[in-house]
Formats: structure tokens, C-alpha cells, sequence
């Protein structure tokens, strides 16, 4: 049988500086996606990567003295590595300047010139070099300071004048709107659709897609002065990482169109406006969601190194480890709108889910079992209602809930159904106190660690999107198999085998303890 198709990408990053925390939770976000997706036995391909083109990287690297190429290999090593730290499954990791990208943008350059729509022009109006982005009057303001800055993203615009090439993005708007209409779940959350809408309901201007000021970017087709507008040749990386236009691999036609495009807020104009419409033009087809998400903020403001509030992804990981990272990102921000994050948020989140819940269920059943079953499954007798209630809700009630929340993406949601569940294993365990049972009641006793197992087999199941080590730990502890640890084993048809030998037990989730806390205490 065939599985389904599931193609995910985040946005490509700016190579102009290293990897922030920014960086490290999209591509955490998509990575759950894509593990989730993965587990629940879909065929999924997963795309990142750095954008490295454009007159910003082509300053900063000539201000520090360098090649742009050599400063892009540079910089793009610092995001492969990110990805590595952060367990980042990507199947590819796309980088601009490949030959092959550059070849794939000058092909659906190709398409749009032959359905007519791009013609040479001057430009003349506002750019905004951190952006790479155009302004219209309206969108600007000028600070106290007198400079000329866009106002949603606050950064400085300069007057632009140049011959171009423009695409004919006026004559999108209507079929934008129609499109939209259409596709209801197409841009999401849904504020951001609104948003878009009223937008384009403005009526879109023609597009200057072309430059002659710098050089490093991908070449016009015969025009030999003129590089493309740095948007299009990124946008164009979700079609060329699997093989757009030749396909000699077939992957262009098995996962196009993407199910998701997993990007910022700041940048969902260029995903929801322009690449349907270049997609239009070249008559491809569009992706089935664009999806933005939120921004992380400390205290209520953006990080930045002069505020002097950032926290960086190393930051993270060495204080509360790499899963713990990622599930802290996922559960304390409710994807799709901006979320505070500080040490102490994210500390405390750990140490009461992952730390005293989840991790504690562990610790306490499993080490009950080695003492007073052998260290083997044990053998359940007679199972009662409170047994069956439990398992129901730790197996596949849990699995619908769980993906019921990923299809909308809300991560956070998710964790919270698994939490519910280790929650009631927990008022369970006090329930029926097996460690009196021991006593009392042994039958009674090897049937309740036994559904503890259970619920703890199907946790470590659903748990690998968000914790994959930890998860697989668990998984180890419990002896499941390595092929039957995906999405399909979980409820009670695939229940552990009474009398199978368990390894020793260890924690997985150990308390995060502040060090300084622990000097003042
Ligand atoms: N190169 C473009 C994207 C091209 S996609 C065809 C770009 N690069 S970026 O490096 O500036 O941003 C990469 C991603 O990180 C974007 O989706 C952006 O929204 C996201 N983030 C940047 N800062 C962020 C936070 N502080 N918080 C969350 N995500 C943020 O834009």
C-alpha cells in the first residue's frame, strides 16, 4: 500500500548572521510536523534551508572582508549545525547557491516571461535592505530620529531607482481573491488570512522582480546586467529541492504541491500574495497552507542584542537539554501567536510536565516493577472499570485527540492532551496505591503496573515528535520493539507482552534545577 504524501518546509534563512532562537523554533515546529506526520505512516518530506542571496548578505560579508560565497558556506554551516543540535529531521537542508536552485529559478522565470507577464520598467520607490522588500508611501513613517522606516517591521527604507524587470502582480488581484475564497484554510491562523485579504483587496501594484545595483544573485535570462529580486529566487526553493522543472527523480511530481509552508508572521505577504502568483503565472499549482506563525518575545518585547534580551538556542539546550528544549518551545507558546519565553517560563514548564508528571509516572511504575515483578511485564488478572477507563484514554482516544491538534497546529494543545493522560495515570497509581496491593492483593497489584506500562508504552509512542530521545528511552525501558514504536501500535491491540524482560530503570526526565536558586537557597 502506498502512503500518503506530506510535504512540509520552513522558510529558508537569511545567512547574514547565525542561527537565533527564531530560527531554532520553526525549525522545531516543522520537525514535530514532520515526526508526527512520519509516525501517523504518512511518505513525508521535509525541506530547510538558507537563503544567500540579495544586497544584505552581499554587504555583510564584503564588510567583514570576505567572498559572499565563502561567507555563506560559513554562516550556512552554523544553520545545518543548529538543525543537528536541535534533532532536526530534515530530508533536505536547500542552500540558494546551488547550481541546481539557480537553474530552477531561471526556468519558472522562463514560464512567467512566456504567459506574458514580465516587462522591463524603471523603479523608482522605497526599499528596505533588511526586508528586501518595497513600500509604498503609505507604508512608511518617519521616526523622531528623521529616518525613514517601514511600519511594520521598523527597518530603515532607502529611495530606489533603477531599470527593472516587473512581474504583472495587478492583474492577481482578483484571481487572489477568488483563490482565497475558494481555499478558505489556505493561509492560517485565520487573522493572518484577514489580514492578507484586505491587502490585496487594495489592489495589487506590479511587482519590480529584477536588479542591476549589485551582482549577487541568480542571473535574469538574457539580460546579462539584471540578477532577480532576491523573493523569487528564494520563493522558488520549495519547488527546486525536489527537482523543479526536469523531476528526473519523480519528486516534483509525488510531493508538489506542499502541504504546508511553515513561515514568520513578518513574511507572509511574499507567501500568501506573491508565490501564488508567480505559482499562477508558471501554471503550477499552489501549496495547500501557508502558515504563520508567531514571533518569541522576553518579557513582552522582541530579543535584541541592544535591549540586551536575547536568548540563544546554545543557551537553551545547555541549560534544559535538547528535548526538553523543544518541548518547552512547543508547549509554553501557542503556535501562530507571539509568546513570552524566559528561563524561569520555560524551567518551570519542564519541571512540572516533563520532570514531576510524565517523568515521575516512569520512575515510580517502573521501579515498582523491578522490585516486586521481577523486572518483567507483569501478568494482569481480571481488568476493572477504572483499568479500562485508563487504557482507553491513553490509546487511541489519546492518538485522535493528539492528531485532531496537529492537524490545526496547535502544538501546544497536543502536549496538553498527553499531559491530561499522565495526569490521570498518576491519580490512578494513588488510587490504587500498588504498593499496598503488594501486600494485600499481588494479582491486583501485577494488573495495575501492568495498565502503568501500557499507558506508559502508548505515552513514549506519541511523545517522539516532541522528545524523540527521551521518548525512545521510554519506549527502550518498556521493551518495544523499534518497529513498534509508530502511531499504529498504540491502544490496546498492540499491548506488552506479559512476563518480557525490561532493562533496569533510569530517569529520562531529570529535574531542571536553577544554579543559582540552588547557591542562594
Ligand atoms: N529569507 C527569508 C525567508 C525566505 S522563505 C522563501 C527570511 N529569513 S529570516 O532569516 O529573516 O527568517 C527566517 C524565519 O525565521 C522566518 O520565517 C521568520 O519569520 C522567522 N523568525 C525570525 N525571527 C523570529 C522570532 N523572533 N520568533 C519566531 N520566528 C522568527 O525571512
Amino acid at each position: 500500500m502506498t502512503k500518503p504524501h506530506f510535504y512540509i518546509t520552513t522558510a529558508i534563512s537569511y545567512v547574514n548572521g547565525p542561527p537565533h532562537i527564531g530560527h531554532a523554533y520553526e525549525a522545531i515546529a516543522a520537525d514535530v510536523m514532520a515526526r508526527f506526520k512520519r509516525l501517523d505512516g504518512f511518505d513525508v518530506y521535509f525541506l530547510t534551508g538558507t537563503d544567500e542571496h540579495g544586497q544584505k548578505v552581499q554587504k555583510t560579508a564584503v564588510a567583514k572582508g570576505k567572498q559572499p560565497q565563502e561567507f555563506c558556506d560559513e554562516i550556512a554551516a552554523l544553520f545545518i549545525e543548529m538543525c543537528q543540535q536541535m534533532n532536526v529531521s530534515q530530508d533536505q537542508f536547500i542552500r540558494t547557491t546551488s547550481q541546481f536552485h539557480k537553474d530552477a529559478c531561471q526556468a519558472i522565470w522562463g514560464k512567467m516571461q512566456d504567459a506574458g507577464d514580465i516587462y522591463l520598467n524603471k523603479y523608482a520607490g522605497w526599499y528596505s535592505e533588511r526586508d528586501e522588500a518595497f513600500y509604498g508611501e503609505d507604508e512608511l513613517e518617519v521616526r523622531p530620529d528623521g529616518k525613514k522606516v517601514a511600519k511594520s517591521t521598523g527597518t530603515e527604507v532607502h529611495w530606489m531607482e533603477e531599470e527593472s524587470y516587473f512581474f504583472k502582480l495587478s492583474s492577481y488581484t482578483q484571481k487572489l481573491l477568488d483563490y482565497y475564497e475558494a481555499h478558505p484554510d489556505f493561509i492560517q491562523p485565520s487573522f493572518r488570512k484577514n489580514e492578507v485579504t484586505s491587502f490585496v483587496k487594495q489592489g495589487l501594484k506590479d511587482l519590480s522582480i529584477s536588479r542591476t545595483s549589485f551582482d549577487w544573485g541568480v542571473k535574469v535570462p538574457n539580460a546579462k546586467d539584471h540578477i532577480m529580486y532576491v523573493w523569487v529566487d528564494a520563493l522558488t526553493n520549495y519547488i527546486s529541492a525536489i527537482g523543479y522543472p526536469e523531476d528526473k527523480q519523480g519528486q516534483f511530481k509525488k510531493y508538489w504541491p506542499a502541504d504546508v509552508h511553515l513561515i514568520g508572521k513578518d513574511i507572509v505577504r511574499f507567501h500568501a500574495v506573491y508565490w501564488p502568483a508567480f505559482l499562477m503565472s508558471a501554471g503550477l499549482p499552489l501549496p495547500k497552507r501557508v502558515f504563520g506563525h508567531g514571533f518569541l518575545l522576553t518579557r513582552g518585547e522582541k530579543m535584541s542584542k541592544s535591549v540586551g534580551n536575547v536568548i540563544s538556542p546554545q543557551d537553551l539546550v545547555s541549560r534544559f537539554g535538547v528535548d526538553q528544549t523543544r518541548y518547552g518551545l512547543m508547549r509554553e507558546v501557542t503556535f501562530g501567536q507571539d509568546g513570552d519565553i524566559s528561563y524561569e517560563l520555560l524551567g518551570n514548564r519542564i519541571n512540572a510536565e516533563l520532570a514531576n508528571n510524565i517523568g515521575n509516572l516512569c520512575q515510580r511504575t517502573l521501579s515498582q516493577i523491578a522490585k516486586n515483578c521481577e523486572g518483567k511485564v507483569p501478568k494482569p488478572d481480571i481488568l476493572e472499570d477504572a483499568d479500562h477507563q485508563l487504557l482507553d484514554k491513553a490509546g487511541q482516544a489519546l492518538l485522535i485527540a493528539v492528531r485532531g491538534e496537529f492537524e490545526k497546529l496547535h502544538f501546544s494543545r497536543a502536549i496538553e492532551e498527553i499531559v491530561h493522560v499522565a495526569n490521570a495515570a498518576n491519580l490512578y497509581i494513588d488510587a490504587q496505591a500498588p504498593w499496598t496491593l503488594k501486600k494485600t492483593n499481588p494479582p491486583r497489584m501485577a494488573t495495575v503496573l501492568f495498565v502503568l506500562a501500557e499507558v506508559i508504552r502508548n505515552l513514549g509512542i506519541i511523545l517522539q515528535p516532541f522528545t524523540p530521545v527521551a521518548a525512545n528511552k521510554i519506549l527502550d525501558q518498556v521493551a518495544v520493539a523499534a518497529n513498534a514504536r509508530d502511531f499504529s501500535f498504540m491502544g490496546s491491540t498492540h499491548a506488552l507482552q506479559p512476563g518480557t524482560a525490561l532493562p533496569a530503570p533510569a530517569g529520562v526526565f531529570p529535574r531542571y534545577v536553577d544554579e543559582l536558586q540552588e547557591k542562594t537557597a
